[in-house]
């Protein structure tokens, strides 16, 4: 039984109003955290292994600490809730039904890092979030744990929520930096990272909803308690956003390691395969993940349970594994095509290719055009080469990652899936 950290009382009616939430503990974290030092809460952090949820898994705490705090300038932090990766859902659901849990971590946040503006960047399909965000802020404020003088500990913090305007490439960091100042969302040539040259230049931390979100609970309850559920640098708990071809789909919070076998059969989280079917993959992180086929989705290569880890969905590398991005997990069962779904995630690809950089400009339009011509019957032998040829001219050759998230589901498919592509050939199009 995994245990809920962030979604403990997601259910309990009410909790979206200030009152409610207070009575089930909200905001405690903010009392203790304003009589910290704020460096202790980075140590905090560091020590709970919290790793970054908006696909990098990169440490928060460590993160933290690169931010620039001997400039002059202003500092910001930036939540990231664009949340528009096919497959996942996770941050959606979570401010839906807890938008005070985001404020109270975004708050505990902001006196670690000294910043006195916090902006959420919202996905602007989310409307009915952006109010929810608007009313949790201002009961916040009118409680007295926003604005000037927080709890009158002399802190002071403005909460600003910025509506996207239906760009995925805007949930890429710097993309999302440019859309805050009010310009087209170009990714940015990084160095400069945001801890020194983020938002107006100044520095700036960028965090993912689901990462902000749990901070309250490891200063409620320290670093060690935090760093204690999971497996090796995989700590504390997840939220996986699970759909495709199972009897459940949700959104589940997960201890860290339990095995993706539990986290799909066990009637906890996914309620297994429907009836009669047999599986044929998963696509554990979102659209931008190596697909797995079915032998390596529950066993890594060397015969290992595979575990919901960071390194445990790795194992094998591009070979045999694939990553946890951002907990968008999807099942595939036998019904499924997998050259009708590579070239469903590669339309998405070429349509949200901000255009800037030749290799993913050009090279996710052949994709999309090469699987297309496979799916409807027209392919030849030589393109399923042609893919992984366009898909390595792309991979690590642009200035940001949609190029590579465009050619690695692209690559795996052909790897894992190549008498399948090469059905399509033979048969004119999908049996
Ligand atoms: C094309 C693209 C889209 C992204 N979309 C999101 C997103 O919607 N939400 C998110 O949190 N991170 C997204 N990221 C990752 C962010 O760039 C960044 O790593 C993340 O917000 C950092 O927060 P974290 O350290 O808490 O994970 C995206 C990255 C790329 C390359
Ligand atoms: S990789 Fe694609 S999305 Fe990213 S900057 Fe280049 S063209 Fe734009």
């Amino acid at each position: 039984m995994s245990r809920k950290i962030l979604l403990e009382h997601a259910d309990v009616p009410g909790i979206d109003t200030f009152p409610i939430y207070r009575q089930h503990g909200g905001y405690d974290s903010v009392e203790k955290a304003v009589k910290m030092d704020p460096m202790a809460i980075v140590e905090e952090v560091k020590t709970s292994g919290l790793r970054g949820r908006g696909g990098a898994g990169f440490s928060t705490g460590i993160k933290w600490s690169f931010l620039d705090r001997k400039s002059n300038n202003p500092r910001y932090l930036v939540c990231n809730a664009d949340e528009g990766e096919p497959g996942t859902f996770k941050d959606r659901y979570f401010m839906e039904k807890l938008p005070h849990l985001l404020v109270e971590g975004l708050i505990v946040s902001s006196f670690a890092l000294g910043t006195h503006t916090a902006y959420v960047y919202v996905r602007g399909e989310f409307f009915w979030i952006i109010e929810a965000l608007e009313v949790a802020i201002a009961e916040a404020k009118a409680a007295g744990f926003l604005g000037k003088n927080i709890l009158g500990s002399g802190f002071d913090l403005e909460i600003y929520v910025h509506p996207g305007a239906g760009a995925y490439i805007c949930g890429e960091e710097s993309a999302l930096l440019e859309s805050l100042e009010g310009k087209k969302g170009y990714p940015r040539i990084k160095p400069p990272f945001p801890a020194i040259s983020g938002l107006f230049g100044c520095p700036t931390v960028i965090n993912n909803v689901e990462t902000i979100a749990a901070v309250p609970w490891i200063i409620v309850n320290g670093g060690p308690a935090y760093a204690a559920i999971g497996i090796g640098r995989s700590t504390g708990t997840k939220l996986i956003s699970a759909s495709g071809n199972i009897k459940k789909p949700g959104v589940y919070e997960i201890d860290m390691g339990i095995t993706v076998e539990e986290f799909v059969m066990s009637d906890e989280f996914c309620g297994g395969l429907l009836e009669g079917r047999t599986l044929k993959a998963i696509i554990a992180g979102g659209s931008s993940v190596p697909i797995l086929p079915a032998h390596l989705a529950f066993k890594t290569a060397a015969g290992e349970p595979r575990l919901m880890t960071y390194e445990s969905l790795f194992d094998g590398g591009f070979a045999s594994g694939t990553m946890m991005g951002s907990g968008g997990f999807i099942v595939l069962d036998n019904t499924a095509c997998i050259v009708r779904n590579t070239w469903n995630f590669s339309r998405f690809y070429h349509h949200e290719s901000c255009g800037q950089c030749s290799p993913c400009r050009e090279g996710t339009g052949w994709l999309e055009k090469v699987l297309h011509r496979l799916e409807h019957g027209e392919g030849k032998m030589h393109d399923i080469d042609l893919l992984v040829s366009i898909s390595k001219k792309i991979e690590g050759h642009t200035i940001c990652a949609l190029g590579d998230a465009a050619a690695w589901p692209v690559v795996s498919a052909v790897l894992h899936f190549r008498e399948e592509f090469e059905s399509h050939v033979k048969n004119r199009g999908c049996l």
